[in-house]
């Protein structure tokens, strides 16, 4: 076939520096432009993730944007996050506690407010900040449950403001680079798409440690964690999804496994275990300056315990979980998540009327505590199969810093002052909710057995802006003839 465009350009180059120059810069770069008046930001819920924003308006993003406020239940933390701001030079930012949240609001002034608080007091300080007259960056999840979800899309409606929610999975070069594939068309319309994510025992093991075990907080690790990727399914595909069903349990952090591993069964704490000796579970706390200072040394203020036992039986959240959606276009998704694996990563593969992408990331290699990969290119891969064609490896663009370099580039479109960005990355309440509300419902199945319609959870949430996809009823090619059989 023809590889060539009609700038005399093969399609492989084409791909590379559409992707080079597009998906990195795509969000453009801070700094070039005449400074812009600083716009000020309140962060509510200072612990380890409001630090990637925090740093980004001290640092890179200095001359745009300053922190005015922060905000935290915990008086130790907060007292901590207003020292480091502080120490970078910057102005020091005022410290309120949760309960003066309006209060902070009408004194300092924030144009935005930034909410990185667990994941179920989202939708409280959403609403409250819109109410009170600012638009709001919001970590993911959205939200964890339905009511919440639909709290949030009536608050946007009244009071006319603007909800972000970063995604910054769909700002890693290689998912954009896919998104690249997609949109133009490379393997047609998808039909279905099928999706595993593993966790390992040491990244996955951490979910069953903190808050995030409790699914009143996090809504489980189908909101809390797959929310990245339904989010990132829903936007690939550019459609809605409509159906959902699905199975979870727990099966590898339990009391059981405790004891068939050697131990007498779980205990409270790693600080306080009397087997600590035993497993090799074993988290230990004190001995990480940073989430010493960050948790240990602030325990006695809300008695939160960063170490809890991994084996505990008050352990509510599945981590064996098997989804399967429908598509408000018709595409099927067989997605499956697991928390206990050999490695870390995902591989995905889109099966669309013109061929199949298959796309594989290592995170994490096999050895618990290996050194990240991801940096190399050879823990990423894309590649593309024509129906009956040859396959074909495509080079993946490569990101640099946390989150495979999604971070970076994400933090650049909400501080830095970037052009239109033409795979819309950028994420407003619409995606949170149709990202959320899948893991909503797989939830809703764990319980019920029920197959569940999204349509069913919340009333008046419409598609977000999407980037054009291929046209599902245009012309397709015949696939060439082969010798059948
Ligand atoms: N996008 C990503 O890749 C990514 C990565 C990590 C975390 N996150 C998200 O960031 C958020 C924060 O996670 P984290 O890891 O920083 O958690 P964390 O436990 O380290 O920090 C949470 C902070 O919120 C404070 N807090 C708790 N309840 C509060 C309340 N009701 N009012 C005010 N403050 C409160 C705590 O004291 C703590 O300082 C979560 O929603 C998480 O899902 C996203």
């Amino acid at each position: 076939m023809d590889e060539k465009n009609s700038a005399g350009i093969d399609r492989r180059t084409v791909l590379k520096t559409a992707g080079a120059a597009g998906l990195m810069l795509a969000a453009g770069s801070a700094g070039a432009v005449a400074a812009p008046p600083r716009k000020r930001y309140a962060v509510v819920g200072v612990g380890s993730r409001a630090r990637m924003f925090t740093n980004a308006m001290t640092g890179k993003f200095r001359d745009t944007s300053e922190v005015v406020a922060i905000c935290d239940k915990n008086a130790g933390r907060l007292a901590r996050a207003v020292k480091l701001v502080t120490e970078t030079g910057a102005s020091q930012p005022r410290g309120y506690a949760a309960s003066d949240f309006e209060r902070m609001i009408r004194e300092a002034k924030p144009q935005f407010v930034i909410v990185t608080t667990p994941d179920a007091s989202h939708d409280d300080y959403i609403v409250r900040a819109l109410e009170a007259g600012c638009d709001v960056i919001t970590e993911k999840p959205m939200t964890t449950t339905a009511e919440k979800a639909q709290r949030i899309i009536d608050a946007v409606k009244r009071t006319g403001r603007q909800v972000r929610v970063t995604f910054n999975y769909r700002y890693s070069p290689p998912r954009t680079q896919i998104k690249e594939l997609l949109m133009s068309g490379e393997i047609g319309d998808v039909i279905s798409v099928d999706f595993t994510w593993l966790l390992n025992t040491v990244h996955g093991a951490d979910y069953f440690r903190r808050w995030h075990s409790n699914k009143a907080m996090s809504g489980g690790l189908m909101v809390h964690k797959s929310t990245h990727h339904f989010d990132l399914v829903n936007w690939w595909l550019g459609a809605q999804p409509e159906t959902v069903h699905a199975f979870g349990s727990r099966q590898f952090y339990t009391p059981e496994t405790a004891r068939r591993m050697g131990l007498s069964g779980p205990h409270e704490r790693c600080l306080t275990c009397p087997e600590k000796q035993k497993c090799n579970f074993y988290f230990d706390l004190a001995s990480d300056p940073g989430l010493k200072a960050l948790y240990l040394d602030n325990e006695r203020y809300d008695g939160y315990y960063r170490d809890q036992c991994v084996w505990r039986p008050e352990i509510n959240i599945e981590d064996t979980m098997n989804v399967m959606v429908r598509y408000d276009n018709g595409a099927h998704l067989n997605y499956a998540l697991s928390a206990y694996d050999a490695w870390e990563g995902y591989h995905i593969a889109f099966n669309g009327t013109k061929g199949r992408i298959e796309h594989r990331i290592v995170e994490s290699g096999g050895a618990a505590g290996a050194a990240k990969v991801q940096s190399g290119s050879e823990a990423v891969s894309i590649r593309v199969i024509p129906l009956r064609g040859q396959p074909r490896d495509i080079e993946p663009i490569i990101g640099k810093g946390s989150h495979g370099g999604g971070d970076d580039v994400m933090l650049t479109e909400i501080f830095g002052d970037g052009p239109a960005d033409k795979y819309k990355r950028a994420s407003d309440e619409r995606a949170g909710a149709w990202s959320a509300l899948v893991g909503v419902a797989a939830n809703k199945c764990f319980e019920t057995g029920q197959t569940v319609r999204i349509a069913d959870l919340v009333a008046g949430l419409t598609p977000p802006d999407r980037a054009p996809m291929p046209d599902r009823r245009a012309p397709v090619p015949m696939p060439i003839r082969i010798k059948i059989p």
